[in-house]
């Protein structure tokens, strides 16, 4: 540990931030087709006021077929009508600048939609084209070219290679319908710079990049060297396992260093509009060190540490969490970030056991979070506690489900996860959308109580539990950007950051409180510190 730190006032609005995503089609309904648009989002921007966040990030709106819900584009300049329109784009920019709300928009450039103009152009052109140099078309192997030209797997299940009428075969590392550009074309390089330029031209404060770890493959495009028994590509919840166990996989098709020219060109686009406009890096790779990487001082802004989200639910696990991200960042000035839950892993409040236990954990493994320095992500509907809803095979959507579903390993995949948000009412659609039309993927019985309007009047919701803790934050030292005095002892974490100590108990039993003011708690304490609590005391 130990780093030179960015001075409190000229540091950039995302060092510290708390960013919220929204996941749009399962946000809020203003047109009442059942999924969730812009002016839905719009219209619930003073939620994510009142609840005292910096930023919201929006899963992809773009035009796409929603095979992987708007992580297949089709068109990267224009929005789904699904969702909207550019004028509600602009209206939702301007509404969310009015509260003082920054935006940070997905972008998605390892891979575009099948529908896209260049896929579409590429298949017309046939072999040896131009048009296919912009994605990764190969021969096949074995007789007549039958077989794939390597052995990859898509990480939503089965080859990452499909076969088009002419005999080729193009590379997609997800579904079918996504298939990846060829990054070692300048065409693609330029492409995207356009693109941002649209979006930061148009006002967006930041972008989240999408597999910011794919884009280039190793060149030979080799075999990949791995248990012959898998069926699926490394997901991104078992690459990261990797990254804890530090069992490092052969992955010729992630993480290459030609990618990080890519982020250096961008940093310089930015660079050039006013306002800290940002990147992170959804990179899901496997040591600290890799992540750190992708946020060198002329690169990304920031990374997903995923380490928090994977930790298991103990003391030691949660210490060595923070010690490595620091230890990572050490050679970087770029700050830490946080995160426990988004559209693609399982909730938090499910992984920690469900129930009021879980929900217990949950609490207090964000509460530990949002004490830590650098920016915290939250996930829609955690902040109500929301748990992981089974949704009923019949009803799921999720392309690793339909990948795998008539398979011996199939997927439950991330539905469950992604069920619309309950605001208002004691039926579903609870307010999601106008009237009784149900939304696109079915919510609970009995979430009434969960509902944002029910749980705001309520001073021991969980939305409450989460409006005070980020209030406090805003309390604890911006100077202090790291911890200091991180101790373990049995099932207890303890660390201090300026004069706040954070205590968080993952074990069974009370334990002992230190002295001082208690300003901010998981849950009820008394003299002592409960069983999966976690407290700030001054
Ligand atoms: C990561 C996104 O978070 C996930 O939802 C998506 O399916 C893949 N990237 C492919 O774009």
């Amino acid at each position: 540990m130990g780093r030179m730190s960015t001075p409190v006032d000229t540091a950039p609005w995302w060092r510290d931030a708390v960013i919220y995503q929204v996941y749009p089609r399962s946000f809020a309904d203003a047109d009442g087709d059942g999924v969730g648009d812009l002016p839905g989002i719009t219209a619930h921007l003073d939620h994510l006021a009142a609840l005292g966040v910096d930023a919201l990030w929006i899963s992809p709106f773009y035009r796409s077929p929603q095979n992987d819900h708007g992580y297949d584009v089709s068109d990267y300049c224009d929005i789904d009508p699904l969702f909207g329109s550019l004028e509600d784009a602009d209206a939702l920019l301007a509404r969310a600048h009015e509260l003082g709300l920054k935006v940070v928009v997905d972008l998605v450039p390892n891979h575009s939609s099948d529908q896209h103009a260049w896929f579409q152009a590429a298949l017309a052109a046939g072999p040896g084209s131009p048009e296919r140099a912009r994605y990764i078309f190969r021969e096949g192997r074995g007789p007549d070219g039958a077989e794939p030209p390597n052995n990859w797997l898509s990480v939503f299940g089965g080859s990452a290679w499909d076969r088009v009428p002419d005999g080729q075969w193009y590379l997609h590392l997800f579904d079918s319908s996504q298939p990846d550009f060829d990054w070692r074309n300048p065409e693609v390089g330029d492409m995207f710079v356009a693109v941002l330029r649209f979006w930061l031209d148009r006002g967006v404060d930041g972008f989240r990049v999408d597999v910011a770890h794919g884009l280039f493959k190793e060149e030979s495009l080799r075999d990949q060297v791995r248990d012959e028994s898998a069926t699926r590509g490394p997901s991104a919840g078992e690459n990261a396992a990797s990254m804890v166990e530090r069992t490092l996989a052969d992955e010729p098709m992630w993480d290459q260093p030609e990618v990080h020219d890519v982020y250096r060109r961008w940093h310089q686009v930015l660079a050039e509009y006013d306002g800290d406009r940002m990147t992170v890096a959804e990179a899901w790779t496997q040591t600290p060190e890799s992540m750190a990487r992708f946020v060198r001082d002329d690169e990304m802004s920031q990374a997903f540490n995923f380490s928090w989200l994977l930790a298991a639910w103990t003391a030691p696990a949660f210490a060595d969490v923070i010690t490595s991200t620091f230890d990572a960042l050490a050679e970087v000035s770029a700050s830490p970030t946080w995160v426990l839950s988004n559209h693609d892993v399982v909730r938090h409040v499910t992984r920690y056991g469900g129930g009021d236990q879980g929900l217990a954990r949950a609490r207090a493994a964000t509460l530990t979070m949002l004490s830590l320095p650098g920016s915290a992500y939250l996930y829609q509907g955690e902040e109500l506690g929301l748990e992981q809803v089974d949704v009923p095979p019949e009803a799921r959507t999720d392309p690793s489900w339909l990948r795998t579903k008539d398979t011996d390993k199939p997927e439950v995949g991330r539905d469950g996860c992604r069920v619309p948000i309950p605001w208002d009412g004691t039926e579903p659609p609870y307010a999601f959308g106008p009237g009784t039309g149900q939304p696109w993927l079915p919510q609970p019985a009995g979430w009434g109580a969960a509902s944002v309007a029910a749980q705001a009047a309520d001073p021991a919701s969980t939305l409450a539990f989460y409006r005070q803790a980020l209030a406090a934050r805003r309390t604890l030292d911006a100077h202090a950007r790291e911890v200091s005095d991180l101790a373990v002892d049995g099932e207890v974490l303890t660390f201090r950051r300026g004069d706040v100590t954070v205590v968080l108990n993952t074990g069974s039993t009370p334990a002992p409180l230190p002295a001082g003011e208690v300003i901010m708690a998981s849950g009820a304490v008394d003299d002592k510190l409960p069983a999966d609590t976690a407290v700030w005391v001054r």
